[in-house]
């Protein structure tokens, strides 16, 4: 069977892809010694990747790992942002990605122009980003903050009037959490989050009593109401793999399962289930668009390549190292 995919976008044509996985991973092994390049994968990559990877992490763990990367390369398996993120923390890098097209629906939900006119509105307030945005919308920005530290950013800005872009949802939860009903929110939502089905969940949840309900707050109030713990990808697998229960129902991208039955061994997961069940609309689409065979071409080839231009750059690191120091 020919296992060749289409190529990543702006990778050179490929005739010489290892036929087998075993053949593949040692490659990509081989590759990274050679090019001297170090993988960084988010916890939502297929499981795979995520074993081949040198760091799998949060966004947060991974923006940290990236700015003190001294490889030559960081290949990033994540989405377009995350590897935007390290190239403002560490630009001499060369950061390359399996797939160009691996977005993000916050990010491009929210384009930079709209988001400088929107923000014109709300001239005398601080403005905290959320990592999932672009370089340009974090350009715009006064601090970043990831899932894993939106509420104490948010916390640290007491007597500030604050706005919160791009995710909804995360805001709401950031509000409550923070005891701030005054955020001024953008309207954007991340459509992997936003399938889960509140009836299911609870339906699944009186089949499986005693199940704890862990959430990321990215989701659906409809869904974090019901949520025995909310936190970060990081956070919820330290609390299935700290707490005492047997069986928990994972409402977040399913691919953390993999991390999650290696850090939690013998306890029962059950992903959380969507209002469609004959979709994978809890798999993130562009996160899945990384393959084992374009993480082989973007490390043999060294491309596609991301890189952000100055002015942005600098303008960019700005708010993402306000945020290392408010929450360090
Ligand atoms: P974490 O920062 O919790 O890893 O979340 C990243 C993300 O994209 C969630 O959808
Ligand atoms: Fe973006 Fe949602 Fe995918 Fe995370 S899961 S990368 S927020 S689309």
């Amino acid at each position: 069977m020919d296992r060749r995919l289409p190529m990543a976008a702006g990778a050179a044509e490929s005739s010489d892809i290892p036929a087998l996985p075993h053949e593949l991973e040692d490659e990509i092994e081989r590759l990274k010694r050679e090019q001297n390049a170090v993988v960084l994968a988010h916890y939502y990559q297929e499981s795979e990747i995520q074993d081949l990877a040198d760091f799998v992490g949060d966004s947060l763990q991974l923006s940290q790992q990236a700015k003190r990367a001294d490889a030559d390369v960081i290949c990033f398996a994540g989405v377009h942002f995350m590897a935007e993120t390290a190239k403002i923390l560490n630009p001499k890098r060369k950061v390359v990605v399996p797939d160009l097209d691996a977005g993000c629906s916050l990010a491009d939900g929210c384009p930079p122009g709209d988001f400088a006119r929107w923000l014109e509105s709300y001239p005398d307030h601080t403005v905290v980003s959320y990592v999932n945005c672009s370089a340009e919308v974090k350009a715009l920005s006064d601090v970043i903050c990831t899932s894993s530290n939106a509420v104490s950013v948010v916390r640290a800005l007491e007597g500030h009037k604050v706005v919160f872009a791009p995710d909804r949802h995360l805001g709401r939860y950031v509000a409550r959490e923070s005891g701030r009903d005054d955020l001024v929110l953008w309207p954007g939502t991340c459509i992997v989050h936003e399938t889960f089905s509140e009836k299911k969940l609870l339906g699944l949840r009186a089949r499986n009593p005693g199940a704890h309900v862990v959430a990321h707050p990215e989701c659906e109030d409809q869904i974090l109401r019901h949520a025995d713990h909310i936190a970060s990808t990081s956070g919820l697998l330290r609390y299935v793999a700290e707490t005492e229960a047997d069986a928990f129902i994972v409402a977040t991208e399913a691919g953390i399962l993999h991390k999650m039955a290696q850090v939690a061994p013998g306890k029962t997961l059950i992903p959380a289930p969507p209002e469609d069940d004959t979709c994978a609309c809890n798999l993130c689409p562009h996160m899945r668009k990384n393959t084992l065979e374009k993480l082989f071409l973007c490390l043999r080839d060294l491309t596609p390549e991301v890189d952000v231009p100055e002015p942005t750059r600098s303008r960019a690191r700005e708010p993402i190292e306000r945020m290392f120091e408010l929450t360090s």
